[in-house]
């Protein structure tokens, strides 16, 4: 009865070992592992002894010999394998203590190479023919507009209006929420984003046909709804997106035995103007892995007679690409918050025969089955991803990895379970600044952003449930949303 779900958690703690060497994030080493799996444990053994051995006998030579040339060239070679090792060394190990980990680059201009290394012979000749040769190799995308990182007057700022004391205080007891600085803050940062809706409203500068929306998590539905109301091209039905409206017809359970939870976390004021210029369609997808969920949504999709501007799939966002299915605790009421992977884990060790499995799989393979998705060779934009997932964030976005370049906005969850419990935010930061992202704490009132990238400071590693929107600075159709954010967090900083 209880092996299932053991064997469950072994995969996951197999995942979360391999998530905390973060080899995945740039979805490029994949197929290792397979090779690795085929060739047995002996020959791999084998294998790493004689490279191994290889190594330690290199080293040895470049020790004794040291020809300059032998070393200039070692050192460009040690270049590459920084470079294409980026993914698989966690930056917060050699940045304790500092800055952020993308402000160890930041001394350079971000987008610099990581030449320092390699030493330039002194013969200007020499020296064109070496960066010929070399294509200086970026951390970070080299046509992506980075704000500066914060001076110290802007940490002196952020130190005051985001103190570690409280946070530090009750870094055993997290759920107290309001213990923590940045967690009181920003519980409903992302409910109401509404500088995304400002842009797509007033200065998206795209010639994009279609708006997407990615939403993992949807729950109720009321953010997609109201996502539709404002992105939706001008129509003479008005009220066809009408949050409120979707309400009332969720909650209506046709006299089934069924509890519904009603409560709404976060409120939407719903203050948005309606309808944009700028797009000719608008579509919604909108992920939920809690069965009864999400067929209320379907339910009441049907009675509004949407089409596929809202589309919804059933299924649990993951790390990794070998989906199997998740075990699901069926027991909680619709619509209930607060339900994810680590809930049902508890649940189902316990109630086995209440749960039912759910399929499971990455953000990247799912886009593959949805042809507005994989559009113009998977290049077409995503403008909006948004994920409430109770703690499993990083493995969403681990698992979007092959994606996230091309998307224009995103904002996810931090929390305190168990599945943000070997990651690092610090890690993550940076991870997304290889993407391009530059990253904000957003403030409950809609009005107040905290950057993030760039101005670090080491109590953000303390686990409580926070609110993080990140928009993509390498994306020039984004740059006016970015602009937007940094004059907010320019202007929360005059706050006192
Ligand atoms: C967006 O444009 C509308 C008019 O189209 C204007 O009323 C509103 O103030 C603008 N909002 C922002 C934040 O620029
Ligand atoms: C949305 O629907 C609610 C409930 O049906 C209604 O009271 C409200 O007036 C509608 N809002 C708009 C903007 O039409």
């Amino acid at each position: 009865m209880d092996i299932a779900p053991r064997r469950i958690k072994k995969v996951q703690q197999f995942r979360r070992q391999r998530a905390t060497k973060g080899g995945r994030f740039d979805g490029k080493n994949d197929s290792n592992d397979k090779t690795l799996v085929v060739g047995g444990i002996c020959t791999l053994i084998g294998a790493i002894v004689i490279v191994g051995v290889g190594i330690g006998l290199a080293h040895l030579f470049f020790y004794i010999f040291q020809p300059s040339c032998v070393t200039n060239h070692h050192h460009n070679y040690n270049n590459e394998l920084t470079a294409a090792a980026f993914a698989e060394v966690s930056p917060t190990t050699t940045t304790a203590g500092t800055n952020d980990a993308s402000s160890s680059s930041n001394k350079n201009k971000p987008g610099d190479a990581i030449q320092n290394t390699i030493e330039i012979p002194a013969s200007s000749e020499l020296k064109e023919t070496i960066i010929k040769v070399k294509k200086p190799i970026s951390q970070f995308p080299d046509s992506a507009k980075f704000p500066a990182q914060c001076t110290t007057e802007q940490l002196d700022i952020l130190k005051q209006q985001l103190p570690a004391k409280g946070c530090e205080e009750f870094q055993k007891k997290a759920w107290m929420i309001h213990g923590c600085s940045f967690a009181s803050k920003t519980l409903c940062g992302n409910a109401n984003p509404h500088w995304f809706y400002d842009f797509i409203q007033n200065d998206s500068n795209s010639h994009d046909e279609t708006f997407r929306a990615i939403i993992v998590g949807c729950n109720k539905g009321y953010e997609a709804i109201e996502l539709l109301r404002i992105a939706s091209p001008h129509s003479s039905d008005t009220n066809e997106y009408n949050w409120t409206a979707w309400q009332s017809e969720f909650r209506n359970l046709d006299g089934s035995s069924d509890k519904i939870d009603e409560s709404v976390t976060c409120p939407i004021p719903g203050t948005a103007s309606s309808n944009t210029k700028s797009f000719k369609k608008s579509q919604v997808f909108c992920i939920e892995g809690y069965p009864k969920t999400f067929d209320q949504l379907v339910k009441t999709k049907k009675t509004f007679g949407y089409g596929d501007e809202l589309d919804l799939t059933n299924m649990i966002a993951s790390a990794n690409d070998h989906s199997q299915p998740y075990p699901v605790f069926t027991e909680d009421p619709i619509g209930a918050t607060g339900v994810g992977v680590s809930h049902w884990a508890k649940s189902c060790r316990r109630h086995a025969e209440q749960c039912t499995d759910v399929d499971s799989n990455s953000i990247d393979n799912w886009i593959q089955t949805k042809p507005s998705l994989t559009a113009d060779n998977n290049k077409a934009p995503i403008h909006f991803m948004s994920i409430t997932a109770e703690g499993s964030d990083y493995d969403i976005l681990r698992g979007t990895s092959l994606n996230l370049a091309r998307i224009q906005y995103l904002d996810f969850g931090y929390h305190w379970n168990w599945q943000w419990g070997s990651k690092s935010l610090h890690d993550l930061i940076f991870r997304l600044k290889k993407k391009g992202f530059v990253c904000y704490w957003t403030g409950s009132d809609g009005k107040q952003l905290w950057r993030i990238t760039d101005c670090w400071q080491d109590h953000y590693e303390l686990k409580f449930s926070a609110s993080i929107g990140c928009v993509n600075s390498n994306i020039p159709a984004a740059e006016p949303l970015l602009n937007r954010m940094e004059r907010m967090f320019f202007d929360t900083l005059k706050i006192n």
